[in-house]
């Protein structure tokens, strides 16, 4: 009898999502997650060996899986893990009607952070980020791409950037790079945004020799990035090999969502007043809506990205927490109650949106996002009998145990790392 590292025996559900890794889902329904109830899960060499019913497969180690729900790590494809301090002060600026946009335009919002991050050393942003993977793991969080963007200049975005690099290599959790240098424009290049974009162009080669990111983003929104300033950075990004990511349409529509099409962008973010245009023109172009609920719930905003639009027009959806001192979430199962409740999308939806096409938006669908044989055995086992309960009942951490690369890294709930 072939034996195994680890063995997850007689899940409720075992949400495999098999047959997904190619190319990112449109038309998502309950056959898509190709589910065994009942199932197994065998785990070899930090690899998923396979995967059905009553799997003849022995060792030493099993978990039983009775009653509860096992699927594929969460993927959040969408974060600025990497800050210092934080902004509580600002929900009562909310609370008296300041806007997103009005709070940046006092001195608050990211130009604080960012205050805040120039001023913390290495080890400082390692300990406060790792704190926050922490948490995301115990959640079920198992691969997080992590943007730079509260240094805005060169040493900084360094910083952050070899800040993400290190915590790859010593956190359980996988870490995918982004380059986020023009997130806002910093004191120094206030009234010469042209000047300040030329400075982040200017660090792409060694960014890229270095292999310090993966992709490039830019934040094209009023007062901030226009559609010329994204085009001209995310253009440079592509040529050294960075994939472009665009945070559009957040608040004003600049048109970002049809340079993402334009350029062949791999994801657009936000996406809050897109038109249906575009939606068709992103759909038709291949690029990836990353939703991020937790945004307009933060800002108090009525508008919530158009999810049902933007599937009726033919575009791929991931979700992520957008992680950042004005959306401080680590919780992916509170994005996907968010999506389902407030995007009015399907729970078959949402959950492919966390996992399979999370991944995709992050160019890891062939290693991550799916239980098949042969994939990372990043794996999660969740106290509930059905997926369904994942946004029905909302604000706890249904997470019982997380399998990285083959390895429990958390039990009972419990870290184990
Ligand atoms: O994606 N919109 C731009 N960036 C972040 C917010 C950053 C911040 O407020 O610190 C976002 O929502
Ligand atoms: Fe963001």
């Amino acid at each position: 009898m072939t034996s195994a590292d680890l063995i997850l025996k007689n899940a409720n559900q075992v949400i495999t999502l098999a047959g997904t890794s190619d190319r990112p889902l449109k038309g998502i329904d309950t056959n898509t997650l190709n589910i065994i109830e009942g199932g197994d899960v065998a785990v070899k060499d930090g690899l998923i060996l396979e995967v059905g019913k009553d799997l003849q497969i022995g060792s030493d180690k099993v978990i039983d899986c009775t009653g509860k729900t096992v699927m594929p790590g969460f993927v959040d494809p969408h974060t600025h893990l990497i800050f210092a301090g934080s902004r509580e002060n600002e929900l009562g600026m909310k609370l008296e009607g300041k806007t997103y946009l009005e709070i940046l335009a006092a001195g608050g919002g990211i130009q604080r952070s960012m205050g805040a991050t120039r001023k913390a050393d290495k080890a400082q942003l390692m300990t406060e980020a790792k704190k926050r993977l922490d948490t995301m793991l115990l959640f079920g969080t198992t691969t997080v791409e992590a943007k730079s963007g509260y240094g805005l200049n060169r040493d900084h975005e360094i910083k952050i950037l070899e800040v993400i690099q290190a915590l790859d290599e010593t956190h359980p959790i996988d870490l995918i790079p982004t380059f986020m240098g023009a997130h806002s424009i910093p004191p120094e290049h206030k009234g010469n945004p042209d000047g300040f974009i030329d400075l982040m162009i200017s660090m792409l080669p060694g960014i890229s020799e270095m292999k310090l990111a993966e992709f490039c983003d830019i934040f094209c929104e009023k007062n901030v990035f226009t559609r010329e300033q994204s085009e001209r950075l995310l253009r440079a990004a592509q040529e050294h090999g960075l994939g472009a990511k665009i945070h559009a349409d957040e608040i004003e529509n600049l048109g970002g969502s049809d340079l993402a099409a334009e350029i062949g962008a791999i994801s657009a973010e936000h996406l809050a007043v897109t038109n249906d245009m575009q939606m068709k023109k992103m759909g038709d172009a291949g690029v990836i809506g990353v939703l991020l609920p937790g945004t307009p719930y933060a800002l108090m905003e009525e508008h919530y990205p158009r999810a049902r639009a933007m599937i009726e027009n033919g575009m791929a959806l991931a979700l992520a927490t957008d992680l950042n001192p004005n959306c401080w979430t680590e919780s992916m199962q509170f994005i996907i109650s968010l999506a389902c409740y407030n995007l009015k999308m399907t729970p078959e939806e949402a959950v492919v949106g966390a996992t399979i096409n999370a991944a995709h938006a992050i160019n890891r669908s062939r290693v991550v996002g799916s239980i098949e044989a042969g994939k990372q055995a990043d794996i999660i086992v969740l106290d509930i009998p059905n997926y369904e309960h994942l946004p029905y009942h909302f604000g706890v951490n249904h997470v019982e145990t997380v399998i990285k690369k083959g390895d429990i890294v958390v039990y009972d709930s419990r870290p184990v790392f």
